[in-house]
């Protein structure tokens, strides 16, 4: 495996579960976990690290020290405030920005090359500020967006259309990863088959058009579901990440759902969300634009307001 280091800003539970999903997947030759709290990251790099055996030819660091962080090809920003139960993500939005406004400039002094993967929440408008106080263009500062949104949409749609593979699932959930995010229904399909018009054995037709808002409401909700039971998500938002990072590191150019700071793309500038984009060895490497319905545009126009709000509140 040629040298490539992945950094991962934050020991809790979305940081370790990255760190595993990197590992386990062989996704770097080193993985290296950062958080200021010294005892903490030493007893997670030390667990990992009793496991090097089973995870060769990886190597795992971990430290109170951002020297760890040294020559990182992607760093993936995990550390921050979880909104409580009957908070929106939007309401960490300045806390977990002043995490970044003292983090990103430290991280850059030791890895200037790095792409960013923004997961703290929330993330789009955090993709935005870290963007203006890195000074990064735009492709190197990306945020797992609706990439897990989507996941979760890929998983409820294969289960409810009796345990197809999600491989066959040609879904994406787009816009902010919070409450106005939505999946395009216009291009999902199972297989060749429109969702709308695929139909169980029975004749009955699970996708069509009078389920989808409670479908998309039911991803919207899944994560808060967990919040409340565990009093977090990490699993499969570590899995996200990973995926992400393997994605450049191999110079995959695979279509991921991403959120970037748009450039005029979909219509919009100067906001962050997601939208199928191709990802590659320099990160987001093409936006990509389709056509959608009057009713996805303006889910996208409420997505991109909410996200503008955000930001626009934790300027002040
Ligand atoms: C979730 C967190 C990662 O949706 O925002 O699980």
């Amino acid at each position: 495996m040629t040298r490539s280091k992945i950094g991962i800003v934050g020991a809790g539970a979305v940081g370790t579960s990255t760190a595993f999903a990197c590992l386990s997947g062989g996704v770097a030759r080193e993985i290296a976990l950062y958080d200021l709290n010294a005892e903490k990251v030493r007893a997670e790099y030390l667990d990992f690290a009793h496991g090097s055996m089973f995870f060769e030819p990886s190597s795992v660091r971990g430290s109170h020290d951002i020297e760890v962080l040294r020559d990182s090809d992607i760093v993936i920003m995990t550390a921050g405030a979880k909104p409580k139960p009957g908070q929106s993500r939007l309401d960490v939005a300045t806390t977990n920005a002043e995490i970044l406004r003292a983090v990103i400039p430290a991280v850059l002094e030791v890895a200037p090359e790095a792409i960013f993967i923004l997961v703290t929440n929330p993330c789009d408008v955090l993709t935005v500020i870290a963007q203006e106080i890195s000074g990064l263009p735009r492709e190197r500062v990306i945020s797992a967006g609706t990439l897990l949104d989507t996941a979760r949409l890929r998983w409820l749609l294969a289960h409810r259309a009796g345990g197809i593979a999600e491989s066959s699932i040609h879904a994406h959930v787009i816009g902010e990863h919070g409450d106005t995010s939505f999946p395009l229904w216009s291009q999902a399909s199972i297989g060749p088959v429109p969702v709308s018009e695929f139909t169980l054995p029975d004749g009955t037709k699970p996708f069509a058009e009078h389920a989808q808002s409670a479908i998309a409401q039911e991803v919207r909700e899944a994560g808060w579901a967990i919040v409340q039971a565990k009093g977090t998500t990490n699993s499969a938002i570590g899995l996200a990440s990973a995926r992400i990072a393997r994605a450049i590191l191999r110079d995959e150019r695979v279509v991921l759902p991403l959120s970037i700071v748009l450039e005029g793309e979909w219509g919009l500038s100067g906001v962050a969300l997601s939208v199928p984009t191709i990802v590659g060895r320099a990160g987001i490497e093409q936006v990509l634009d389709l056509p959608i319905t009057d009713a996805e545009r303006a889910a996208l126009e409420r997505s991109a307001t909410a996200i503008r709000a955000a930001v626009a509140k934790v300027r002040q």
